[in-house]
């Protein structure tokens, strides 16, 4: 499976923020807002990535992120000109894609907590896999609605009146036929290819599976000013008490068997001094204790 992070958009609900730099750009805590996606794919065991942005912004994930190498992936990039939706992401990446399947994931959404999406991932054959999460506020998000026997019937994009608590967040497993139902996508009132209409084709194929994600998870979107905030204080806290790093791809890569523990430490070397080299140092430290022990 090969993974698309989108990371477009205007941004205009952050402004003045992102007068300057996407919102993806923008500090969580201690680090770029693409990390915590771009740590998500990874530890789901996804090499092959394909970052989407504005030509505007593109430029600065390249210089951030580069050809991937680094963190043991490689990262293609494509232009979305105009925010035109998040299933235009699979018209943008037709030709990256190829025959593969496919997750695209939010540059705006922060998950933490389990290896649920790693299972997902690597158990993942045909149709498309969506989560659903219980929300407070889910008129902000695509809604989904479950029968008595806790099967998906219906989705809607930010409904007035929601049918249920609970909100898609924006990690989406797809089969190779998602570039084909993307292309039959009218646009909607808002004038974007939605997703949520993507997921109610498959919905309607009976080719829809919907995963509720259990109550100790954690998703965060970080799109408005409060919402960035309140990520950026949860990030801090868990970091804090734990002593470990959300949204780390240096580690997760490792923890992948992406980077040897040579490279890991080859590369963390040449960071300047700062408390992420600090932590990852002991990332490396840790792991010579445990290879001596072995
Ligand atoms: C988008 C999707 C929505 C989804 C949300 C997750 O909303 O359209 O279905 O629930 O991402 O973050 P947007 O961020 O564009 O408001």
């Amino acid at each position: 499976m090969k993974g698309i992070i989108l990371a477009g958009g205007a941004g205009s609900r952050l402004y003045p923020l992102t007068l300057v730099a996407s919102k993806q750009l923008q500090p969580v805590y201690d680090k770029p807002m693409v990390y915590y996606p771009l740590t998500t794919l990874i530890e789901g065991g996804i090499r092959d990535l394909c970052l989407i942005s504005t030509p505007h912004d593109l430029p600065r994930f390249k210089q951030m992120l580069g050809d991937g190498s680094r963190f043991g992936i490689s990262i293609e990039y494509r232009e979305q000109p105009k925010p035109q939706g998040i299933a235009q992401a699979f018209l943008i990446a037709e030709s990256f894609m190829g025959r593969d399947n496919i997750a695209l994931i939010l540059g705006d959404n922060i998950f933490y907590g389990s290896d649920v999406f790693y299972r997902k991932i690597a158990e993942f054959k045909n149709g498309a896999m969506i989560f659903g999460y219980h929300v407070n506020d889910p008129e902000r998000y695509g809604v989904v609605e479950f029968d008595g026997e806790g099967r998906a019937i219906s989705i809607e994009e930010k409904p007035k009146h929601p049918k249920s608590d609970y909100a898609v967040p924006g990690l989406y497993l797809y089969d190779n036929n998602a570039v084909a139902i993307a292309k039959s996508l009218k646009p909607s009132a808002r004038g974007e290819l939605e997703i949520s209409d993507l997921n109610v084709a498959y919905l309607k194929r009976r080719q829809l599976h919907v995963h509720r994600l259990s109550r100790g998870f954690a998703w965060l979107d970080a799109g408005t000013s409060s919402s960035l905030h309140d990520a950026s204080a949860y990030v801090q806290a868990i970091e804090k008490r734990a002593g470990i790093k959300i949204g780390c791809p240096e580690e997760a890569a490792f923890r992948a068997g992406f980077l040897k523990l040579t490279q890991l430490e080859e590369l963390t070397g040449r960071m300047p001094n700062c408390e992420y080299r600090a932590y990852l140092n002991e990332v490396v430290a840790e792991a010579k204790r445990l290879e001596k022990n072995l």
